[in-house]
């Protein structure tokens, strides 16, 4: 069973879909938590939801308004979490977008937006992040990349661009730094039952709690494992 007890965790874009559901499981296993996102009226709310659920005399849980596009915000971003919590465990790499137009039609401020989100916050935060994880020999980065990681299709130029580049530098820097003490793990999921894209929540997606579930099970994993990386799929998708 994941004990997080005494650690430390960041997840950006914690403040809905598949970060907040991360970030109630690691509170549940003990962990004091930050989330961040751009929007503080959503930071906002989904933290007062976390202090709610759980004891705020056992666990720390605050969330920091942050852009992980911007090099100046994710600095400041981690040395708030610092003096919070005083160090850093785990950091999940969730912040993403989705802007699906074929090449015709995708202007240049949208292809920026989705590289910059999806694949330069993960370095940014992760550059980070390493640099206490290896201070310290100890830490997880775990990365949400997608089945889009490894699957192109129509319309996904700038997402599935984004995303086949996050796994290449998630397992990249997996390889780098394990010797560390930092074990870099990232999960592909497929459609997940939330406000994210164009087609929305339906029963039949991935639950963002079964996301949540399969990364606390990685976190799980005694000292000498690292889960690499993870597809996870919809038992029974919508026909095409
Ligand atoms: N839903 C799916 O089907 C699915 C499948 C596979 C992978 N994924 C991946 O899972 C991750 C989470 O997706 P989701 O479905 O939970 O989406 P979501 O419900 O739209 O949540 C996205 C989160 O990212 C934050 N965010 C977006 N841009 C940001 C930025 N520049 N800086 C900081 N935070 C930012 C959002 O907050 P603000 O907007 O307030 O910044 C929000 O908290 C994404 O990386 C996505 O690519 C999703």
């Amino acid at each position: 069973m994941l004990n997080l007890k005494g650690k430390s965790a960041l997840v950006t874009g914690g403040s809905k879909g598949i970060g907040l559901a991360v970030a109630r499981r690691l509170a549940q296993a003990g962990a004091n938590v930050a989330i961040c996102g751009r929007s503080e009226a959503a930071l906002a709310s989904a933290v007062q939801g976390l202090r709610l659920e759980f004891s705020a005399a056992i666990l720390k849980l605050v969330a920091f308004a942050a852009d992980v596009r911007e090099e100046d915000a994710v600095r400041n971003l981690f040395l708030k979490v610092d003096s919070e919590f005083g160090g850093l465990d785990i950091l999940v790499n969730n912040a993403g977008v989705g802007i699906f137009k074929d090449l015709a039609s995708l202007e240049p401020a949208e292809w920026k937006t989705v590289i910059e989100t999806n694949l330069n916050g993960a370095y940014l935060c992760s550059h980070q992040a390493l640099s206490r994880f290896r201070a310290r020999q100890g830490g997880w980065i775990v990365n949400v990349a997608s089945l889009a990681s490894k699957n192109s299709f129509a319309g996904g130029a700038a997402y599935n661009a984004s995303k086949f580049g996050l796994l290449g530098f998630s397992e990249a820097i997996m390889l780098d730094h394990r010797y560390e003490g930092v074990r870099v793990s990232t999960v592909l999921p497929g459609s997940v039952s939330t406000d994210f894209g164009m087609s929305g929540r339906a029963d039949w997606k991935i639950a963002p709690e079964d996301v949540a579930e399969v990364i606390a099970s990685i976190l799980a994993m005694p000292d000498r494992t690292l889960v690499s990386h993870v597809e996870i799929r919809p038992s029974r998708p919508k026909k095409p």
